[in-house]
């Protein structure tokens, strides 16, 4: 068990064989953090970690005793009011008026495993022996409320989950007006923010800030978790690196909006608070009723930004995702959305069809417009029925030939969302999210339905169902192209319009866990725009999202580069592209377009069948090579090795368990003439194995050598001869 509770001081040490986390009960009964770290032994105290002590203008919590100040005492989930003058972990809005609480510790239990958290995406465990987990039962005797903090340690990786959960048991109403998953005080301010921001087409460019006494966050207020911040960030030492050094990982697991907060006081100490966002939050709890957050994972590593990042891959690939597609290969596959955008029928798609099947593909995923009277994007949406002019034989023929083709078939839907032009929306004008009297904005034509209502739900789970029980679909690309606006329930009441953000989150994730149910073998890749919502709670239910609908491969380079910090490579979808790309008009080789997809799951997007023969030779080839090295690709362990943020190169690899087998792709983006020689030092392998390169004439390397002396890059082994955008891919294997 690695949870212990020492009775007499009242403290609890979560550890395994790299972390500790060590909370106190405060003299006043809250609770206190005392160390969150590097793995430390137990002892029975380690109270002198609580600071205290007497400072002008601090203001105390017990009369006479001028040393206990909650401002300068780190917590675990604290409230605003009563000493502590930083930002709150929530707030509760009882019918006085008042928003003071006083939560005192009441009982734990300690238990192995790690319990569901109803109706919420969340990280699990398969066998109980695999995590331990911690629930703090907490009481504010005025109010009647009750509080439970959790905390699970995974037993073998440096993670700790939390959550916390509310129940109103007294007989007054309440509102919380903001309920984050976590708060935790670090003692002192000596990091950089680093996260994860951007927009559309260029979604989770890597930022860096360094922590100043004051407020930085981000957040999301679009009703999803965006393109503009992603649901992560980590604080790392200054001199922290890709190998060495500390860094701690905040990963929310939620899809809605969401704050995450560094604030650093007066006294230096790190405040760190992540949630659901409060500004938008609003939740009303009748005598009985509770609440429960969301997730948020924290992974820790001494070890550099490599190592934390590999602990969330592993967490994410194995214990986040689920289902039959979870340790399965991805297929390879095609998508029409680039080559044809609205513009096809029947005959169309077959003859890119049966050019994906001659170059190896091995799924044909129809994108939007096959439904409804979808012929332009103001049109069809809800209507998920097949429009019979464009596809004669329906979806089912359709997909029946494909299958006749010897590839599977794969269909997009947007779910979440209605064209007024369409018979759902004539049908049921008062399902849209929209505030009565006031505009009704809208994005790309579209409006949100009110997945806060069940209804909505299920007659959309219902139109779904049939489709996919009708023909042999056996992926479904689920978009969500527009952020919420005017988010106003015609459903509910005044009291509960609070409420509305969070359960259209709710609904969201009761329609995935409905589908997910039905149909277990259907391979799920969620999409927002690209990658606008890329984020743990969506990952649980779709092991795959469309990264980005950038898929110029120097954008991408930087895009998954970043989108490797926190999310698995087998999460990335990753597709090759016509030239010059629609979105930056590059032109890139193809060999490189396919390198930097390699590392991902890889996809085509483009019209095939007007390749030249040049050209599908080298697809033909980029396939064979792919699905020799999907396992290692798509579950090995991942290495960032350079960074593409100075546009000059980039470089990463794969490993597998066994370090026998290796993957290197290095790429150039802006080549510089007369340059000079290209030295990469790899990581990961060990040291005292021999490797032979495919390519090199070297009859084997050391991995100590590889590791230190490092690779010996030539031009003339990359495509491009060296130039602008060429790469090359080196494969690694024990001899
Ligand atoms: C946005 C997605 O990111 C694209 O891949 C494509 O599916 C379009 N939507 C279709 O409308």
């Amino acid at each position: 068990m690695s949870i212990l509770f020492h009775e007499a001081t009242k403290e609890f040490h979560l550890y395994n064989h790299e972390v500790s986390y060590i909370i106190q009960v405060l003299p006043n009964n809250q609770l206190g953090n005392l160390y969150f770290g590097k793995r430390i032994e137990d002892k029975e105290t380690y109270g002198y970690l609580r600071e205290g002590g007497y400072r002008p203008l601090a203001t105390f919590v017990f009369e006479g005793d001028m040393n206990f100040s909650l401002q300068h005492t780190r917590q675990e989930y604290p409230s605003y009011g009563t000493t502590d003058f930083r930002y709150p972990a929530f707030e509760i809005e009882q019918m006085n008026g008042s928003k003071i609480s006083n939560f005192e510790y009441e009982a734990h239990r300690i238990y192995q495993g790690k319990n569901k958290i109803q109706g919420l995406p969340a990280t699990y465990v398969e066998e109980k022996e695999e995590a331990d987990t911690l629930d703090i039962i907490l009481m504010d005797k005025v109010s009647k409320m009750k509080l439970i903090l959790s905390y699970t340690i995974y037993n073998k990786l440096s993670v700790i989950t939390r959550n916390a959960k509310f129940m109103n048991e007294g007989e007054e109403i309440k509102f919380l007006n903001k309920a984050l998953s976590m708060s935790l005080d670090l003692p002192d301010y000596n990091y950089e923010m680093v996260h994860f921001a951007g927009a559309w087409s260029r979604e989770r460019a890597l930022k860096i800030r360094k922590l100043e006494q004051g407020v930085t966050s981000i957040h999301s207020l679009r009703g999803s978790s965006s393109a503009e911040h992603n649901p992560f960030f980590m604080l790392k030492r200054p001199n922290t690196d890709e190998n060495m050094g500390e860094v701690i990982g905040f990963s929310l697991v939620y899809s809605g909006n969401f704050l995450a907060q560094v604030e650093v006081d007066s006294h230096y100490t790190t405040r760190i608070s992540m949630g659901i966002h409060p500004d938008t939050f609003r939740w009303q709890l009748r005598q009985g009723e509770s609440f429960q957050t969301p997730e948020v994972v924290m992974v820790y590593s001494s070890s550099g930004c490599n190592q934390m990042s590999q602990t969330f891959h592993l967490l994410y690939r194995t214990r986040l995702s689920k289902g039959y597609w979870r340790d399965r290969e991805r297929p390879i596959l095609c998508n029409n959305w680039e080559a044809t955008e609205f513009d096809f029928n029947e005959e169309k798609i077959i003859k890119i069809a049966k050019s994906a099947k001659e170059l190896g593909v091995e799924l044909f995923v129809l994108d939007d417009g096959w439904f409804g009277k979808r012929n332009h994007d103001r049109a069809g949406l809800g209507d998920w029925y097949v429009n019979k002019d464009k596809l004669p034989s329906g979806i089912n023929g359709l997909a029946d030939k494909i299958e006749a083709l010897g590839m599977k078939f794969g269909l997009w839907f947007e779910p979440e969302m209605v064209n007024k032009d369409s018979d759902l929306y004539r049908a049921h004008p008062d399902w849209i999210l929209n505030t009565p009297n006031r505009s009704q904005s809208h994005g790309r034509n579209q409006y949100v339905l009110d997945y806060s209502r069940e209804e909505v739900v299920d007659y959309i789970e219902a139109l779904i169902s049939t489709v996919l029980q009708e023909a042999k679909i056996s992926y479904v690309k689920w978009d969500m192209n527009r952020y919420i606006t005017e988010c106003y329930s015609l459903a509910l009441t005044p009291e509960k319009q609070g409420e509305v953000m969070h359960r259209y989150v709710l609904g969201v994730y009761r329609l995935y866990e409905k589908l997910t149910d039905k149909f277990p073998e259907v391979l799920f890749e969620s999409c927002s725009s690209g990658g606008a919502r890329f984020d743990p709670g969506i990952l649980y239910y779709a092991p795959q999202t469309w990264t980005s609908d950038d898929t110029d491969a120097a954008e991408r380079m930087k895009i998954q580069y970043s989108t490797s910090f926190v999310y698995p490579i087998s999460s990335m979808g990753a597709h090759v592209s016509e030239v010059p790309n629609q979105q930056t008009k590059r032109i890139i080789p193809m060999e490189t377009r396919a390198n930097v997809a390699f590392f991902g799951d890889l996809g085509y997007e483009l019209d095939l069948s007007i390749l030249c023969e040049e050209e599908k030779e080298k697809v033909k080839k980029q396939i064979i090579i792919y699905k020799q090295q999907r396992k290692l690709l798509q579950q090995g362990t991942f290495y960032r090795l350079i960074s593409p943020y100075d546009n000059k190169e980039n470089a990463w690899m794969v490993v597998d368990c066994k370090q026998e087998k290796a993957i290197v792709g290095y790429y150039r983006l802006l080549c510089e003439p007369n340059a000079g020689f290209t030295r990469l030092r790899l990581s990961g392998l060990e040291a005292k194995k021999k490797y032979k390169i495919s390519g090199k004439k070297e009859p084997f390397y050391y991995g100590s050598e590889l590791m230190n002396a490092g690779i010996v890059i030539t031009n003339n082994e990359m495509c491009a001869g060296g130039g602008d955008f060429s790469s090359v891919l080196y494969y690694l294997n024990e001899i």
